[in-house]
């Protein structure tokens, strides 16, 4: 067994118990222990980066429509909370700034970009982070790899990773084919073994599979050496780590 001891990153928050992406789910993955967060980002017709999952609002919030379609005043009135539970009456949708707000320093703040808004993400979201002084904490991750190596070329001071869900033969390799410097792999936890883990750890790169919700689960990846793990429930990886 692994005496490295992975940080816990709180999924969209702690998804499993809150509603996801708001500042009360954030705010109760740290509370659970998590020393970072796990986010996703889009942008509003008026260039406000705004933190939910789904393009459209239909969800999570008690509005309809694209967000893309919506300005920053609309979105703000919404409720997101309610949708998970009475509890929760009175969340809103957040800015991405109002996270940061929050999010204490050194703490990581995995930023996942959903879609390119045609390069109109990118550009908003490497004016926010110069202007935030965050870089350091920072990790801009998405499926489109595409977008990550522009953000990279635009930016080389911003850490990025690579999210997929494929059984690839050799992880670390196709980090090494992008063209620019990755920081980490996002591997979905299915299909990360632990050779996958050695030859990460071993190309220098760190290692944030997701989203691992169950025990079994947990302690394969503790084993795989990750540097950090995904979860919706960061109190149940918590207690894990801390009875090891
Ligand atoms: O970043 C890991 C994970 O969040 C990717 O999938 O659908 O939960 O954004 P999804
Ligand atoms: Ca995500």
């Amino acid at each position: 067994m692994s005496t490295h001891q992975p940080i816990i990153i709180g999924h969209r928050g702690a998804a499993g118990v809150a509603p996801e992406n708001t500042l009360r789910s954030f705010a109760v993955a740290f509370e659970q222990g998590a020393e970072g967060i796990e986010l996703d980002v889009h942008l509003t017709k008026d260039g406000e980066i705004v933190v939910c999952h789904d393009g459209t609002l239909d969800r999570t919030t008690n509005g309809t429509g694209l967000i893309c379609e919506k300005n920053w005043d609309e979105i703000k009135e919404l409720d997101a909370g309610s949708w998970f539970s009475d509890a929760f009456i009175g969340e809103r949708v957040p800015l991405l700034r109002e996270v940061f707000e929050m999010v204490p320093r050194g703490f990581l703040i995995n930023v996942e970009v959903k879609y390119a808004y045609e390069g109109r993400m990118e550009k908003a979201l490497l004016a926010f982070l110069r202007e935030s002084g965050r870089m350091e904490d920072v990790v801009i991750s998405s499926f489109d790899h595409k977008v990550i190596k522009r953000i990279k070329l635009a930016e080389p001071e911003v850490k990025v990773g690579l999210l997929y869900a494929a059984n690839l033969i050799d992880h670390a390799a196709y980090a090494q084919q992008i063209g620019v410097e990755v920081h980490s792999l996002h591997p979905q936890h299915h299909h990360f073994e632990k050779e996958d883990g050695v030859s990460a750890a071993e190309a220098g790169l760190a290692t944030y599979p997701w989203t691992v919700n169950v025990v079994r689960d947990f302690q394969k990846m503790i084993d795989a050496g990750v540097t950090g793990i995904i979860t919706d429930f960061p109190a149940k990886l918590n207690e894990l780590l801390k009875g090891e």
